[in-house]
């Protein structure tokens, strides 16, 4: 396929999100090869437990082994292929027993077990071969408790692929009194009818909400007029936010890496009250109040870590992306807990993760409703290219310690930056981004 035929600087091919042929190459080449997000360690305290998830389109299996490490292989039995540990999480007694046959493995994947071995005899079956072994992805690295697999035994290393927006995981995490956090409740789910990278595309894109929100900020203000006397308590505050003026967006900083990473500055602040008090008192009572204030002045909204997740570092919310097909993608929503924190800050968490991104929130809807509508579209043969040019050529090296790019809230520089990783990954580079200048 020619690659280069699907994208120019500051547009791309519609056959990006509608070829079937796109999708299956993207499979290969990028899911085949990134550093993909898979779970938190908090999920798998306890050897023998053990989070089962996809890579691409690979189910993969990441445990917790009898000396504490982190494995993660391939959810194949090497009899028959039968998977051995259905989706979701669980815990094994120490060892994974295959449903079909009753193979065993120990939780480093290691075959324990055959029944009928003595008809073995004779055979090239081996228990000490590995290739009768659960296959493990090639390469498996952790920062903070978050736990990134890729399948391809060579390509960028972690510390680098992760560099940019490494500061946006120390946050998330610093934000704990205790300096760690753990997955709380359950996983939202949703599927969207569109294709993955254009909920990637959605996330630091601050063009969007005054139009595609405008049902939701409207409902929410009619609502505080006509029934709380024009009170807009949190829930109401972050709907409310979506219909804020033009400037408000355009002053915001976007700040793109290497790899397609990518973040945004804060829109919404966490509310001066009482628990937002005690919080800091918590906080400050492990690190100091200066260390402390320092930790709640980097307030950011969603940081894209492409193309497998998105950490929101001042809600504690984590939503991951998984490709189902050309048309479907499953977003899954996470929320953690910040060690040592008041309880009631975990449920400010959830009471933002309900209203803005859960199946049930009428914010989220009105995005998944313009993503459907956009896969609808690019599948006619009303034109063949879309635009990225909003502040195409403005966007400028930034001069602080983290590098990178940074452009005015409102450009669509996270845009062009994932499709500069997404073209390398597809010519079969390692995903580093040159800078659009250099380009
Ligand atoms: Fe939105």
């Amino acid at each position: 396929m020619d690659i280069d035929r699907l994208i120019k600087k500051d547009e791309v091919h519609r056959d990006v999100y509608v070829s079937e042929e796109v999708f299956s190459l993207e499979m290969d080449r990028i899911f085949g090869s990134a550093w993909i997000y898979v779970g938190h360690d908090s999920q798998i305290p306890n050897p023998g437990d053990y989070w089962t998830t996809r890579i691409g389109l690979q189910s993969v299996v990441m445990t917790r082994g009898k000396r504490d490490e982190i494995n993660i292989f391939y959810n194949r039995c090497p009899h028959k292929g039968a998977r051995i540990a259905e989706e979701g999480c669980g815990h094994t007694n120490g060892l994974f027993r295959c449903p079909y046959h009753a193979w065993t493995f120990n939780l480093d994947g290691k075959l324990r077990g055959v029944p009928y071995l003595d008809g073995y005899q004779d055979t090239s079956f081996d228990l000490t071969d590995p290739r009768f072994s659960l296959r493990k992805v090639a390469r498996v690295a952790a920062y903070r408790g978050f736990v990134f697999a890729s399948l391809a035994e060579d390509g960028a290393e972690f510390e680098d692929f992760l560099a940019g927006v490494k500061s946006s995981l120390d946050n998330f995490c610093d934000r704990a009194p205790e300096g760690t956090v753990s997955v709380a409740g359950g996983v939202f789910r949703v599927v969207q009818r569109s294709n993955w990278k254009i909920f990637f595309e959605n996330l630091n894109d601050t063009g969007h909400p005054i139009a595609t929100h405008e049902s939701s900020y409207r409902a929410a203000r009619q609502y505080s007029e006509e029934v709380l006397d024009g009170e807009l308590p949190f829930e109401l505050h972050i709907i409310d936010g979506n219909g804020a003026p033009p400037k408000f967006w355009s002053d915001l900083d976007l700040h793109a890496f290497d790899y397609g990473h990518s973040y945004m500055t804060a829109i919404f602040n966490a509310p001066d009250d009482p628990l937002s008090q005690q919080y800091f008192a918590s906080l400050a009572a492990k690190v100091g109040e200066d260390r402390a204030e320092d930790i709640l002045a980097v307030n950011r909204h969603n940081t894209i870590i492409y193309p497998s997740c998105s950490p929101h570092t001042s809600f504690q919310q984590w939503r991951v992306i998984r490709p189902l097909s050309v048309d479907r993608t499953l977003v899954e929503i996470f929320t953690f807990r910040l060690d040592g924190a008041p309880d009631e800050l975990l449920q400010r968490t959830f009471t933002y993760s309900n209203v803005v991104n859960s199946p049930s929130s009428i914010v989220m809807t009105d995005d998944v409703h313009v993503y459907a509508e956009c896969q609808k579209g690019l599948s006619t043969q009303g034109g063949d290219w879309v635009s990225q040019h909003r502040n195409a050529g403005q966007d400028q090296p930034y001069s602080g310690s983290e590098g990178g790019l940074i452009g005015v809230g409102t450009s669509e520089l996270p845009i062009r930056n994932q499709f500069r990783a997404w073209h390398e990954y597809m010519s079969e580079g390692s995903g580093q981004s040159v800078s659009p200048e250099a380009s």
